[in-house]
């Protein structure tokens, strides 16, 4: 059986430095942000992983959906030898582009090693022809990837791309195209512009799961730095941009409240319907999508989605 080798390029501590800058920055802004990576502790990992089962929340099945019917087409399109997923988690949908493409290597990225090691335990068992070389990094800063046979495929899943603002999507593209050579491939999944109702339902759900993932972002902050915030002291809030087309979750300060973080010696006053934004969750059309990958050399060859027309799926080729 081929080993399953983890690399970490991610310090142990920078996780911490990263959230204290943050909630700094954040915090102290005017309006109120938190970036949404910080969602994601093992609490907000088991939220996210329910709200994908959610009858409102489309876009997990949209995207498995594609997967499953056009992985042929895909790894035709693609003929990729090494696949790099950034953002893997459980690399549970990514079984279908595995299971089709003629892989000599499969390179999950990754912030969370037990996720990392979970899947790649398994994989390797199953695939014991497949080298897996695990990165525990932070995919939206550089990567230095082991030398593995091309062409290389890099595959950003989910929609999260929806989760930068487009400055730092224009950043990430442009970073992701210096890991690919020319004829190397991107598979990148965008949730798509839709009714306004069905896109607010996917971030309000009836069950409350998606207010109480969105509020755990107060938790973790309680956690991390000794923050005192009430979680229902804060009201979940969606909301369609209808101009930037993004969905906006934030969180309403239901009172006038000081809140305290002592470990960055830090009061911050919020006035009473007070906004924290907490994730902004972009939805695309092809044209943008193309626009966005052309600016930073990359030719949109193939557009997939699941019949409903929800979600899409592209492959876009280095030039
Ligand atoms: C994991 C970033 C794709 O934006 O739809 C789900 C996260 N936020 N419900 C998304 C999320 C609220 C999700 N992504």
């Amino acid at each position: 059986m081929s080993p399953l080798h983890v690399t970490r390029t991610l310090p142990e501590d920078a996780t911490d430095a990263a959230l204290r800058a943050d909630v700094l920055h954040g915090l102290t802004a005017t309006p109120k942000w938190l970036p949404p990576k910080w969602f994601y502790d093992a609490r907000g990992s088991e939220l996210f992983e329910q709200i994908t089962q959610l009858p409102e929340y489309y876009p997990t099945r949209a995207e498995r959906e594609i997967l499953a019917d056009r992985s042929g087409e895909i790894a035709a399109a693609s003929g990729a030898c090494t696949l790099v997923e950034l953002g893997s988690g459980s690399s549970e949908k990514t079984r279908y582009l595995i299971d089709a493409l003629p892989l000599a290597a499969y390179v999950p990225v990754d912030v969370s090693e037990s996720a990392l090691t979970q899947a790649g335990q398994a994989l390797v068992g199953e695939r014991p022809d497949l080298h897996v070389h695990a990165l525990i990094a932070d995919f939206t800063a550089p990567l230095d990837l082991p030398a593995t046979p091309g062409p290389r495929l890099v595959a950003f899943l989910g929609g999260t791309i929806g989760n930068l603002l487009p400055v730092e999507r224009a950043r990430f593209l442009a970073s992701v195209r210096t890991l690919l050579a020319p004829g190397d491939g991107l598979l990148l999944g965008t949730d798509l512009v839709k009714d306004e109702r069905v896109l607010v339902r996917a971030y309000d759900d009836a069950a409350g799961v998606t207010a109480a993932f969105n509020k755990n972002v107060l938790a973790v902050v309680d956690r991390e730095l000794g923050a005192d915030f009430d979680p229902d002291a804060f009201d979940h809030v969606a909301l369609w941009d209808a101009e930037r087309e993004w969905i906006e979750m934030r969180l309403r300060s239901r009172t006038a409240q000081t809140v305290k973080v002592p470990a960055l010696d830090l009061a911050v006053d919020f006035a009473a319907g007070e906004e924290l934004r907490t994730e902004v969750s972009a939805k695309f059309r092809k044209e943008g999508v193309t626009a966005e990958l052309a600016a930073v050399g990359l030719e949109l060859t193939h557009w997939w989605t699941d019949a409903q027309d929800r979600f899409a799926l592209s492959l876009s080729v280095a030039r």
